[in-house]
């Protein structure tokens, strides 16, 4: 490696590795030198457009902290989060989509039926669906885990307006494998705008926008969770969504409210049905409700 030139370098980088012990991580770096410096050699990259890039990731880390993580956000606007999750998706399952950075693990406990309403303004709906199996069975140990902006696009986590749960809860489905609540239509809202990721959409004149939607953790003992999103057909942004997130199995229609038949705390203007069908870890125990 005395002389290291355009066309060995790439080379030279991969054998670096040649010795590391964990064979997964080394195909992981041997294969990526490749592509990043095919890219350099193909775009000519200049020492001031290499130190821009440079400058970026090190804003990123700069604005990163426990509660926000700006290389996340990366991943999703460039699309690597939903690539990663596509093509790690459980098939027979409700499709993935992205996690979000506005997730909190501390959402109430509702019972069936329950009010997420409570005084905010918006659009009332009566979200509900049954949790299966893929043949079907429902599974009665399922639960939720729901979060939603508000008809502003604010989350409870971001919004010091908000009570820190509103519009979020977890829920226990009841014997049939069902979720039923009611809450309000979210609003489209943009990415977080005030970082680096935010300046690379405002310097390339790209949309920053989310369509409305959603956010689902499904869980069932034995069963692989899923983490994913509903949007809706009346929402022309389910096209340009900044993240990359939409698939069409998550987009609904949101319908009027026919005959409810169970008993909801509040009577919704709107209502939106979606079932999530979950696939059995390996290994694990059938976990099905009883038959009805
Ligand atoms: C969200 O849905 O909450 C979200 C996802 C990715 C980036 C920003 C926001
Ligand atoms: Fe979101």
């Amino acid at each position: 490696m005395r002389d290291i030139t355009i066309q060995n370098i790439t080379q030279a980088v991969q054998g670096s590795w040649d010795k590391a012990p964990d064979e997964r991580l080394k195909t992981l770096l041997q294969r990526f030198v490749p592509y990043l410096h095919d890219y350099i050699r193909e775009v000519k990259l200049t020492h001031d457009e290499w130190l821009t890039c440079i400058q970026f990731l090190w804003k990123a880390g700069q604005i990163s902290d426990d509660r926000r993580n700006e290389f996340a956000l990366l991943s999703d606007v460039m699309g690597v989060t939903s690539l990663v999750d596509l093509i790690n998706a459980t098939p027979g399952a409700t499709v993935g989509s992205v996690l979000g950075p506005f997730y909190a693990d501390d959402s109430p406990q509702v019972p069936f039926g329950a009010d997420l309403v409570k005084d905010n303004a918006g659009k009332t709906v009566l979200l509900t669906g049954t949790v299966r199996d893929v043949e079907g069975r429902a599974l009665s140990g399922a639960s939720v885990d729901m979060w939603q902006t508000d008809a502003e696009g604010y989350y409870a986590t971001q919004d010091p307006e908000q009570a820190d749960d509103n519009l979020r809860c977890k829920q226990a489905c009841d014997a049939q494998g069902r979720y039923a609540f009611t809450t309000v239509l979210p609003a489209p809202y943009t990415i977080p705008m005030d970082g680096p990721v935010g300046a690379l959409f405002t310097t390339t004149d790209r949309a920053p926008w989310r369509p409305a939607h959603y956010h689902f953790i499904v869980r069932a003992p034995g069963y692989i969770p899923i983490v994913t999103e509903i949007f809706f057909d009346h929402d022309a942004l389910v096209d340009s969504d900044a993240v990359f997130g939409v698939r069409a199995p998550l987009v609904r229609h949101v319908d009027e409210v026919a005959e409810v038949a169970f008993a909801t705390v509040r009577k919704p203007e709107r209502r939106l049905d979606y079932d999530f069908t979950l696939v059995r870890a390996t290994g694990a125990p059938l976990a099905v409700a009883a038959p009805v």
